[in-house]
């Protein structure tokens, strides 16, 4: 790798190389479960959602939610049990992060679910892996069986009073039960549909019980932060915007990937103050050789699109907003200039299509009806009126459905037919010559 690169910053990727560090005889020496042991001995469960709130971490699966934030909403004193859902569905084109973690290193993630279940005190952890990671699920099995024998799961952890299951339940390959509520529903052994908010599930969740859902990226940050403090958390990455008193910054590590055209395909972790051009560029290795960077889309495919031009944005949740995308799962995906951005479209549109769950009529008929239209655009077969077509799609489909697939469906399409009109328009077919002209 070139010297003179934005420095990684390995926090949860330390143990990615290290032969056998899916292991408890390894992963033990290099520090796993001293958080659990020290959030367990010396900490209260409101002293830990403490130290999260003060490290301002942010959600890792895509939308940013502070954690801390999350985890206070958690209805108390209900007369039920109350639970924890890691969501390691992982379904995003593009995205392969939590799959690093499962597989390289599952007794941080066990231990990232084991603290935070203790914080919000859940009895239950439920791990809802996606069905096509089968090597994820054999570790994060075998992890949860080793920690077991251990006496770091189930009865009286380490001796003490807390009690926490941990269960890894497989999904069938949807990507919708990536939506929180359609990964509790498909939990419950029902269809993955979402649900309607409210009630959320921090009230009524999985079988009907007050749940967190987080991603496996966010919790298994948990453990550091316990064992150096929220705010030695929050001092690393990008610092909240003291003009916005809302602003939450983006603190701590992130791991991100760049898939797609370039050299170097790879997954890495930073602060968040790398900008996309060094990721893609710097780390990614750049395009192809005798190619040229065409659009990136900065996480995973559900990101409106940036141009080559756009590329010296900081890797930050409000960064990439400011300059019309969002950071996503921090995974992006490349397009160089023999991309058919037509092409593209038709594509993004068929996955979307493929995987709505078919209750709310603009997504539903929405995401095919703008595949048909790329893809009679990509044919040739394409009407003066098209565009035009396509926006007030764009308007039907976007904030009118249960949850966001419909909206993730329309913002990386969208983006590419506003900064691309010109291939849009070679392909259309011209507008026949009035007669006598
Ligand atoms: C269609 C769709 C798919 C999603 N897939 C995932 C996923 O695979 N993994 C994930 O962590 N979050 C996914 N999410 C986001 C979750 O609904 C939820 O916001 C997240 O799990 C919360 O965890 P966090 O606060 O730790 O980010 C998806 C959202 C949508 C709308
Ligand atoms: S937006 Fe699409 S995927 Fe989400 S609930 Fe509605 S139909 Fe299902």
């Amino acid at each position: 790798m070139a010297t003179g690169l934005y420095p990684q910053t390995k926090v949860l990727s330390k143990n990615f190389d290290v032969p056998n560090a899916h292991t408890l005889a390894v992963a033990r020496p290099r520090g796993a479960y001293q958080s659990l042991e020290k959030a367990l001995r010396t900490m209260t469960p409101a002293q830990v959602t403490e130290e999260v709130k003060k490290s301002r971490l942010r959600g890792r699966g895509g939308a940013g939610f502070p954690t801390g934030m999350k985890w206070s909403f958690v209805a108390k004193n209900t007369g039920k049990p109350t639970y924890l859902v890691m969501n390691a569905d992982e379904s995003e084109p593009g995205a392969f992060k939590d799959r690093y973690l499962m597989e390289r290193d599952p007794h941080l993630v066990v231990e990232g679910a084991l603290v935070s279940a203790y914080a919000i005190e859940a009895s239950a952890v439920f791990i809802y892996v996606r069905g096509e990671y089968p090597n994820s699920i054999r570790r994060l099995e075998g992890a949860i069986a080793e920690a077991r024998a251990a006496g770091l799961v189930g009865k009286d952890i380490l001796g003490t009073k807390f009690s926490c299951e941990v269960w890894v339940h497989p999904g069938a390959g949807a990507y919708i039960c990536g939506e929180e509520t359609g990964l509790l529903e498909s939990l419950e052994g029902k269809r993955g549909h979402p649900r309607i908010k409210p009630p959320f599930p921090a009230v009524e969740g999985v079988f009907r019980c007050p749940t967190i859902i987080n991603n496996v990226e966010t919790l298994s940050h948990v453990p550091w932060i316990v064992a150096h403090g929220g705010e030695a958390f929050a001092k690393q990455g990008i610092p909240p915007d003291p003009a916005n008193p809302r602003s939450n910054g983006s603190t701590g590590t992130k791991l991100m990937g760049v898939s797609g055209q370039v050299r170097n395909p790879g997954l890495w972790e930073f602060e968040p103050g790398i900008t996309l051009r060094e990721l893609v560029y710097g780390y990614g290795g750049g395009p192809l050789p005798g190619r040229k960077i065409k659009a990136v889309i900065p996480g995973g495919i559900s990101m409106p699109v940036l141009l080559d031009s756009e590329l010296d944005v900081k890797m930050g949740f409000d960064e990439l907003v400011k300059v019309g995308s969002g950071l996503g799962t921090g995974t992006a995906i490349v397009m160089d200039d023999t991309c058919d951005m037509v092409e593209a479209c038709v594509n993004i549109a068929h996955f979307f299509g493929h995987e709505s769950c078919g209750q709310c009529t603009p997504c539903r008929e929405g995401c095919h009806w703008m595949e048909k239209v790329f893809r009679r655009v990509a044919d040739g077969d394409g009407q003066p009126g098209d565009l035009d077509l396509l926006e007030s799609l764009f308007k039907g489909i976007e904030g009118r459905t249960i949850c966001f697939l419909a909206d993730a469906a329309v913002w990386p399409v969208r983006s590419i037919v506003r900064k691309f009109r010109g291939e849009f328009l070679a392909k259309m077919t011209p507008a026949p010559t009035p007669a006598g002209a």
